[in-house]
């Protein structure tokens, strides 16, 4: 990341008291303040309901810091610099004498230092105070911008649980702010290797021309989790893997592997690329649904060689709960470059191994020129994009294997991120808070691409609902997802990619 100007800001987190912030946002801006990229002077005041002194907040931060950090903390002086900045003002995010006390605080750090006003406000609470947080700063006056100075909302997903409660929370906030006040985070988006995407496909002559139905053959993209549900249970027992997942991380895997070249890498040119995909998605009708989609949910199993409990057994979650954790579907995006050319999308909780893949398979060679030779296969050519774990990228081909005959076999060209560059992967926040920091929103939804995703999932959420009675496929905890999912590829003679690192890294 380039070295910033000097534009002080503020920072107001709501939701301080929870795990996002814990886990990625306050390491995220710690990162950034040790690697000099955070803009100076700045504060970052964290707000929740608890009562909680500046002190025993920022003491939590530092042992959060030291937990999930990508740079640990070097020495008590850096940290202690860091720490001077955080202060905390305890509030319910739905009363409005918590913005006469947020007022008052931000005033009072701006006083003490030149420059800008400028301010962010990161949403991190639950969904439900998404809506009214916006509301009750506008009403106190706190989102005014001025020629020199600005002020910014950063929401997290989920953004709505369907295409109408998306549609009437971007409303809500349009009423206060305007699109490019608003920062829609997908931390997808800020993941080294998925913007690695759009270079590697318009930054190289190599790829582009092959790109499209008439060199390939299909696309995986696969986000596989060991996790289970963990603390979460309630709030993924009315969500599911579908919901959770599909219409945002694997959209935008999907939109960044299908777009048309944008004119620019602006924000806007790059998001109405994007949305295009979606719109040229094929909507699936009931019949469709039930034939393209294939749902499922763990049972009790072993994963990494540690026992886990069944999906039902989890803390929050119904023993009854017919959520899926699992989901695959058969997408078909319907324009020129596309037609023909299934994307098969795959992501569940509990699998044999933590693996986020694209594979792009091309078509095969014609096999006429080894007829006489004693080659029966021909190895597929395949362009995996690796997103996690390892973060790279990998190019199958065939290559004669050395002798008097003419025997064939699949070989790799391989690049590899931490190899190459010798960088940690970061979780993916690092870079969008600086991005909206700087005013760029190029990894930010906007609201049209926020509802053009729940327009695709939408008729297998309702074909879901009216289907409830319908048996839901079990897979064991620690597998590689129900043996449905392996028919919806087989019944196209394909099959997926393995997710386990033993059987299946390139
Ligand atoms: C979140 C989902 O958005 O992404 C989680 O709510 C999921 O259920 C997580 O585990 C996956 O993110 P990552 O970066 O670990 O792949």
């Amino acid at each position: 990341m380039p070295a910033m100007s000097d534009e002080p800001f503020t920072l107001v987190i709501f939701g301080a008291s929870g795990d996002l912030t814990r886990r990625k946002l306050v390491p995220a801006l710690w990162s950034l303040y040790a690697g000099r990229t955070l803009p100076e002077p700045f504060a970052i005041i964290g707000s929740a309901r608890s009562e909680v002194t500046d002190d025993a907040f920022r003491q939590r931060m530092r042992e959060a810091v030291r937990e999930f950090a990508r740079v640990k903390p070097p020495s008590a002086n850096v940290w202690d610099r860091f720490a001077a900045s955080l202060s905390y003002v305890s509030g319910d995010p739905a009363d409005p004498t918590l913005y006469a006390s947020l007022d008052r605080a931000i005033r009072d750090i701006e006083k003490t230092r030149p420059g800008a006003t400028n301010r962010l406000f990161y949403l991190a609470t639950p969904p439900l105070a998404f809506a009214t947080i916006p509301k009750r700063l506008a009403d106190a006056g706190l989102l005014h911008e001025g020629e020199d100075h600005w002020r910014r909302v950063i929401i997290e997903k989920p953004f709505g649980s369907d295409l109408g409660s998306a549609h009437a929370l971007n409303c809500a906030l349009l009423e206060v702010l305007t699109e490019e006040q608003i920062y829609r985070i997908d931390h997808y988006l800020g993941k080294e290797t998925v913007q690695n995407i759009m270079v590697l496909r318009f930054g190289n002559g190599l790829f582009e021309p092959l790109w499209s139905r008439h060199h390939i053959d299909h696309v995986q993209i696969t986000v596989a989790e060991t996790v289970g549900v963990e603390q979460r249970g309630r709030f993924y027992d009315a969500t599911g893997a579908l919901r959770d997942m599909v219409p945002n991380h694997l959209f935008q895997l999907l939109t960044l592997i299908a777009m048309e070249p944008p004119t620019c890498f602006g924000a806007d040119a790059v998001r109405t690329e994007k949305g295009k995909v979606l719109e040229a998605a094929h909507i699936f009708g009931r019949e469709d649904a039930e034939r393209n989609v294939v749902r499922g949910q763990y049972g009790a199993g072993t994963v990494a060689g540690r026992a886990m409990a069944a999906y039902r057994g989890s803390a929050g979650v119904s023993p009854h709960s017919t959520t899926e954790t699992y989901v695959a579907l058969k997408l078909m995006i319907d324009n020129w470059r596309w037609a023909g050319v299934p994307f098969y999308l795959r992501t569940g909780k509990a699998l044999a191994a933590r693996r986020s893949e694209v594979v792009i398979q091309f078509k095969q060679a014609p096999f006429a020129l080894f007829r006489d030779t004693p080659v029966d296969r021909l190895t597929p050519n395949d362009l995996s994009i690796l997103i996690q774990p390892e973060e790279g990228v990998t190019l199958r081909f065939g290559a004669k294997v050395p002798g008097p005959s003419v025997r064939m076999e699949g070989v790799a060209m391989k690049f590899n991120y931490r190899e190459h560059f010798r960088a940690a992967p970061n979780t993916g926040y690092e870079t969008l808070i600086y991005d909206c920091m700087r005013g760029d929103a190029t990894l930010f939804q906007r609201a049209d691409n926020i509802e053009a995703g729940w327009r695709v999932v939408a008729p297998i959420l309702e074909a879901w609902a009216q289907d409830q009675c319908r048996s839901l496929p079990q897979y064991p905890a620690g597998s590689t997802g129900p043996a449905e999912a392996d028919e919806l590829l087989a019944r196209d003679h394909r099959h997926w990619r393995a997710i386990a690192k033993e059987d299946g890294s390139p």
